[in-house]
């Protein structure tokens, strides 16, 4: 798929207040500094559309940005930051599933993991909720500057195993690089195909 325009909508605290539910939306979430926001950057050959930061928890809102003006991507709020305040951790975590159970227009959301590290328990647990709602969803592992390393290679194929413990059908998913452009076209093309099918 190619990019023809990519533009910044709105950002909101509360799903309700979202933009119109006319067309389809992809959400992209999972740990804090992950690489979701770098990820919105890459996909649409922009620099700085969606603000990335070094540290976690730089993305603290819903954020909508309209794709070739007929689709969304949607940059949320991380989660499993362990020096955030209780008060907010709950917060993000409230405002993230609230958006994702009610938000009727969302065609799929993307869970990131980091593949330069083993499962994570708390990725393992997100996913299990997202099963167990009934939220559709591939998953994105991110920060593969080298996608063939071995150690990157073991990761994938670990988390795999993990979530073939509890899932009959792997979800599909994708290997990226926002730092060296790896999966671009991989995530548009799968993403045109659901748009297709709607
Ligand atoms: P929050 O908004 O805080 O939840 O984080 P996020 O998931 O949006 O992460 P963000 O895109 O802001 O990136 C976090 C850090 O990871 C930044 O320092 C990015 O430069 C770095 N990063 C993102 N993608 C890649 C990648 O593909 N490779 C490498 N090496 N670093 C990356
Ligand atoms: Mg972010």
């Amino acid at each position: 798929m190619k990019i023809k325009s990519a533009e910044f909508v709105i950002s909101n605290q509360d799903y309700k207040k979202c933009p119109k539910l006319d067309e389809p939306e992809y959400a992209f979430i999972g740990r804090s500094n992950v690489g979701k926001s770098s990820l919105i950057n890459m996909l649409t050959n922009k620099t700085s559309l969606a603000k990335t930061s070094g540290k976690p928890g730089k993305t603290q809102l819903i954020n909508h940005f309209f794709i070739n003006k007929e689709w969304y991507l949607v940059d949320l709020p991380g989660y499993g930051w362990a020096q955030v305040s209780k008060v907010l951790k709950e917060k993000w975590d409230k405002m993230n599933k609230d958006y994702l159970l009610f938000r009727e227009n969302m065609a799929s959301m993307f869970v990131l993991i980091d593949s330069r590290i083993p499962p994570q328990k708390i990725d393992l647990e997100f996913i299990q909720w997202a099963g167990e709602n009934g939220i559709p969803f591939g998953i994105i592992f991110t920060k593969a500057d080298k996608p063939g390393n071995s150690k990157i290679q073991a990761n994938i194929a670990a988390f795999r195993r993990e979530l073939k413990k509890s899932w009959d059908e792997l979800p599909p998913n994708f290997v990226t690089s926002s730092a060296q452009k790896v999966g671009q076209q991989e995530v548009l093309n799968y993403i045109q195909a659901i748009n297709e099918s709607l």
